[in-house]
């Protein structure tokens, strides 16, 4: 039994913000500088009645519409997410609820950026050992919520989306391999360290990070994971027609094309039209280059991530 994508789906909110537009709303930077150091020059921004859920609705119409799959068929629905509605019910099972699933087994990943990938190697292996056959995994962000715009470190380099993707039991490959790690003795160098409790939110509610830190650790796991999965998978990195990488930087993501030995041709880039979307990035990424006939059946995609916790990983597939 293998796990295969059946449909892919994208959503991004409102219209683009670009990176002159955060100058006029009062952000102390420059185009020049977000675009030098980071390759994005817009974001979309959630409206103050988005959600995560109402995000990762719309992806999931796209992709279930893309795999001819009903959303009463599903029997799996995983999101993966940092910035759920509320505190619970999960993100997932009010997902469910908008879709109009009742039955099939929902919950949320909890694993910022690197959470997409570690919900589809959830997800696959729920589908390969037989116990499930039709899975909706999304990453969904609404990562706006987090930011503070004194920070102009942190607050120009994000944005809020959701990707989905169905997948499904097949006779034929599939995710191929699956690699995630973690690393919690860094969880202080990107975080948001705020708490609820008493009624109150405690702590600072805003992300902070050291962004060297995460930058030098980045670049370090990503060419290494990558090469893990695809030894896992007896495949050779040069055999990828594909790489798919966490949208959060436009030099981390080279930088590690470069280690692979990978030419940026075979790397698929949206971090420039939606900034770092956290969960929702890699899937948007997909999405765009499924859409646009880049990614095409029968392809071999490795998809990798990073982020807070640290955690990180990768999965192989064939399209
Ligand atoms: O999912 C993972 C999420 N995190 C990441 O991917 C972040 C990884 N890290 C990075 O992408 C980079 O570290 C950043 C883009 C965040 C920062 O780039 P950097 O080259 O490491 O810059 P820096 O933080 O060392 O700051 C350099 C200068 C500083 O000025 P001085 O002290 O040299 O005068 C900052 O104050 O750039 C200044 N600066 C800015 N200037 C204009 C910082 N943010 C801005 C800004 N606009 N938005």
């Amino acid at each position: 039994m293998h796990a295969r994508i059946a449909g892919v789906g994208g959503h991004l909110p409102g219209t683009p913000v670009s990176n002159d537009d955060l100058v006029r709303r009062g952000v102390d930077t420059t185009d020049a500088w977000i675009a030098a150091r980071t390759g994005i020059r817009a974001r979309h921004l959630a409206a103050p009645g988005d959600t995560a859920s109402s995000l990762a609705l719309e992806a999931s119409r796209r992709a279930l519409e893309a795999a001819g799959i009903k959303a009463a068929e599903l029997d799996l629905i995983i999101v993966a997410t940092t910035t759920p509605d509320v505190i619970f019910p999960s993100t997932a099972c009010l997902l469910q609820g908008r879709l109009g699933n009742v039955g099939a087994m929902a919950f949320d990943v909890q694993a910022v950026c690197s959470g997409f990938l570690t919900a589809l190697a959830i997800a696959g292996n729920f589908i390969r050992a037989g116990s499930h056959r039709k899975a909706l995994v999304v990453g969904a962000e609404v990562f706006s919520r987090l930011l503070d715009w004194q920070d102009r470190a942190t607050c120009v380099l994000f944005g809020d989306g959701a990707g989905a993707v169905v997948l499904e039991a097949a006779d034929s490959p599939g995710i191929l391999a699956a690699a995630a790690h973690a690393d919690g003795s860094q969880h202080g160098i990107l975080c948001v360290p705020g708490q609820i409790s008493g009624g109150r939110v405690g702590g600072d509610p805003f992300l902070r990070m050291d962004g060297r830190a995460v930058f030098r650790f980045a670049v370090r796991v990503l060419a290494d994971v990558a090469n893990e999965c695809c030894a896992a998978a007896g495949v050779p990195v040069s055999a990828i027609d594909w790489l798919i990488p966490h949208q959060a930087n436009i030099r981390i993501i080279a930088a590690t094309a470069e280690k692979l030995g990978l030419p940026m041709d075979k790397v698929v880039v949206t971090v420039d039209h939606h900034g770092n979307t956290s969960a929702a990035s890699v899937p948007l990424a997909l999405d765009a280059a499924v859409r646009d006939g880049r990614v095409r059946r029968g392809q071999k995609i490795l998809l990798e991530g990073v982020g807070a916790g640290v955690a990180w990983g990768a999965v192989l597939l064939q399209f």
